[in-house]
């Protein structure tokens, strides 16, 4: 009889503390849970005025791993990009300016900026849709660039912050007036900047019109993967997953051509450092200053997929960028040329940042064969781009050089996942 109350009891014991566990590892669920989303924010905080007394804002949002982007409604600037290297130090990877003065004064290479209605070069600023023919702003010698005198890199957006899942999230829309900078139709334009725990800077684009227009939009960040201002890019490697690229003349104009890269400086189809080739004698080189030239992805459709990797090997630093896009624009800073001092005042001299633009093929509006630009009341224009940071370690040989011949096996990882 005892024994049995014993047992009852024990039992009792039993499913009371089990119960009790649960309880406390749902509550501690719940609590990480909340933690974590506490972890990825976003926060909104006044950036000045422009000219015109238009109120800007500057976005900070950081992810559950510490990376943050600030990012301004001021031509949708992404004014900083702090990262970790494979210390887990972390440095802030993009060029730019402190604050709205010096992107109203003197932002000429387009730091940051997003980049509309047309990313890149169109010839002569001219092109012909239904019939009609386009003249839009030469800003670039004889031809147009970067939308024009007032592109999208120099309104000022609405800003929103998202809730989502898997970081933090802003929205940025801007009415594009039919007429504006010259272009047909009036253009609704939504980006999205997510902030990923996967350390992934993603940019969701996408526009809708009411006439026939042609769109072509762009994010164009400086990178420096040692740290903005800390010297040349010309050590840091790079891929670029293109067999081919599109030749210019010397106005930076495609010629029609897509050229295979095999065999010329242009082949990047293997890390290789962005120094290495770019003063060679080449035709193309000189007519961009270096590297500023659009590549061919290999790909087929609008699947997202790998674009580039880029490495800092004193730092780790990893980027890579993956695109729906079936281009990308590699220009290596060329012409920067110290003229600019920039955050924490560091001074940009030549080639102290690169430029990884995913977009469609420069003077698409008049070449029949590069893939359309054309959008058209109904349709929805829509890109994504991810810039993902990780960082790269070589194995045990990292400390002693290799000299058996044989190829150094590296790993690859995330640093926070
Ligand atoms: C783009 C162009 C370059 C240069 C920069 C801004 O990347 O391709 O030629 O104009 O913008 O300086």
């Amino acid at each position: 009889m005892i024994s049995e109350q014993l047992q009852v009891s024990t039992r009792t014991g039993l499913v009371i503390l089990q119960l009790a566990i649960i309880t406390l590892a749902l509550t501690g669920l719940c609590e990480g849970q909340a933690a974590r989303r506490r972890k990825h924010t976003i926060d909104k905080q006044p950036f000045g005025k422009t000219v015109d007394g238009v109120a800007v804002d500057i976005y900070t949002l950081k992810n559950a791993n510490g990376v943050e982007a600030r990012i301004t409604t001021y031509g949708g600037i992404v004014v900083s990009l702090r990262v970790p290297d494979q210390k887990g130090k972390f440095d802030d990877v993009v060029l730019g300016y402190d604050n709205l003065d010096g992107y109203l004064k003197n932002n000429g290479p387009y730091m940051g900026a997003l980049i509309g209605r047309y990313a890149n070069r169109i010839a002569k600023g001219t092109f012909k849709l239904n019939g009609v023919e386009y003249h839009l702003a030469v800003n670039n010698g004889p031809n147009h660039l970067h939308g024009g005198l007032k592109g999208f890199d120099k309104v000022v957006w609405t800003g929103k912050a998202l809730r989502v899942p898997n970081g933090a999230a802003l929205k940025l829309t801007y009415q594009s007036k039919d007429g504006e900078e010259n272009y047909p139709g009036n253009l609704s334009v939504a980006v999205i900047y997510t902030l990923t725990d996967a350390n992934e800077l993603k940019i969701d684009y996408s526009a809708t019109t009411d006439k026939r227009t042609v769109v072509n939009l762009t994010s164009h960040s400086y990178f420096n993967l040692a740290g903005q201002g800390n010297g040349d890019i010309l050590k840091q490697q790079l891929m670029i997953n293109a067999n081919r690229f599109t030749p210019t003349d010397a106005g930076s104009i495609p010629t029609g051509e897509l050229r295979r890269v095999q065999g010329t400086p242009f082949d990047f189809t293997r890390l290789t450092e962005i120094g290495a080739r770019i003063d060679q004698d080449d035709e193309q080189l000189k007519f961009g200053n270096g590297y500023d030239h659009n590549f061919v992805l290999n790909k087929q459709g609008k699947r997202l997929t790998l674009a580039a990797t880029a490495y800092e090997p004193t730092t780790g630093r990893q980027m890579e960028v993956y695109t729906t896009e079936p281009g990308i624009q590699f220009y290596a800073g060329n012409f920067l040329d110290g003229s600019i001092t920039g955050k924490a005042g560091k001074v940009y001299n030549r080639r102290y940042g690169f430029c990884l633009e995913a977009q469609h093929f420069p003077d698409s509006p008049n070449q029949p064969k590069f893939p359309s630009v054309v959008l058209s009341p109904g349709q929805r224009y829509t890109q994504t781009t991810i810039y993902k940071f990780s960082t790269k370690y070589f194995g045990v040989r990292r400390q002693s050089p290799d000299l058996s011949g044989r190829r150094r096996r590296f790993g690859s990882r995330s640093t926070f996942e």
